[in-house]
């Protein structure tokens, strides 16, 4: 049996420029999905995968967030008085229970690999899950979950990969695929942004990674890479040497929420997915008469 993943890291340090203005002061992962913001998504998938550690690595601007993973006794108390019970749950049944949350700050945004090595005292020497608030997915079980069982069966690293348009490939983290099923296969090779004829598959990397801590003597002197940021893959293409990856081809929808489209996207979905609002929605959705512009 592989040693169990425990804690989850939740790199929340970005900048997000793609959103600005609406990050100058307000993180990127606060923006929210119908009512909830996207790190508490991204908590609640972790949360379902066993995960009792949750560490963020955050930044300037960032406070907001530990405040939400916080109680709030003045608004609990009013909510109390008022009778507005169901509020008052939805507010408490999220927060993970005391000591449960570790947050340390990446003074400077240099990057997802750096991002990740900043959180490399509280993970210790451990095998730990790395989740992209910002990359939101729709699936049971989550995907954390799908890959916590191939964890089970074949130890080391674990990254959730989707199937994307080729010309689409040198957007992102792109893997080569060996031998298994989707549910559990080998990876043989990656590469970070590849130019699309360099590409060894349409296969990408998608937010998603179980990584051991070997990861984080690798991070500590790893030169800034594509970007010029300190990329994740680049370690983990030197960690293939020495330790076996597993991808997982996830059941599920996914959303990139660091851009505007998938966002958007994300709320109209997940909106016609309430039962509480997808009647409402849908009848205002049609005054609009979008017909000739769909
Ligand atoms: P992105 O690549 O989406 O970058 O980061 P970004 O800065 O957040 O957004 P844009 O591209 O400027 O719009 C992916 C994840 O890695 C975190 C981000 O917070 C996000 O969750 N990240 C990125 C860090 O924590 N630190 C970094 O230096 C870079």
């Amino acid at each position: 049996m592989p040693k169990r993943v425990r804690t989850a890291v939740f790199p929340v340090a970005g900048l997000g420029t793609r959103f600005l203005p609406a990050t100058k002061a307000l993180p990127k992962e606060m923006l929210t999905v119908v009512d909830r913001p996207l790190i508490q998504y991204a908590v609640e998938e972790a949360r379902e995968a066993g995960i009792e550690h949750f560490v963020f690595v955050t930044g300037r601007n960032k406070g907001v967030i530990e405040d939400h993973f916080d109680r709030q006794f003045e608004l609990e108390t009013t909510l109390e008085v008022r009778g507005k019970t169901a509020a008052l749950n939805e507010l408490r049944k999220d927060l993970p229970s005391a000591g449960r949350t570790s947050f340390t700050r990446q003074q400077e945004p240099l990057g997802l690999g750096h991002a990740v090595w900043c959180a490399r005292d509280i993970v210790g020497d451990n095998p730990f899950a790395l989740l992209l608030p910002d990359m939101l997915f729709k699936g049971e079980p989550g995907v954390l979950r799908q890959m916590m069982d191939a964890y089970e069966e074949t130890g080391g690293n674990v990254i959730a990969v989707e199937e994307v348009p080729e010309q689409d490939v040198s957007a992102y983290g792109v893997i080569a695929r060996g031998d298994g099923p989707d549910s559990g296969f080998k990876i043989t090779g990656m590469v970070e942004k590849p130019k699309r004829e360099d590409a060894p598959s349409n296969l990408i990397i998608s937010g998603r990674y179980i990584l051991q801590p070997e990861v984080f003597t690798l991070l500590a002197d790893q030169p800034r890479g594509a970007g010029g940021e300190i990329q994740i893959t680049d370690a983990m293409q030197t960690l293939m040497q020495t330790q076996n990856f597993t991808g997982v081809k996830y059941q599920g929808q996914s959303f990139d929420c660091g851009s505007k489209i998938g966002f958007l996207t994300a709320n109209v979905v997940y909106a016609l997915d309430r039962d509480d609002i997808r009647d409402g929605f849908v009848k205002e959705l049609r005054k609009l008469d979008l017909g000739d512009q769909l």
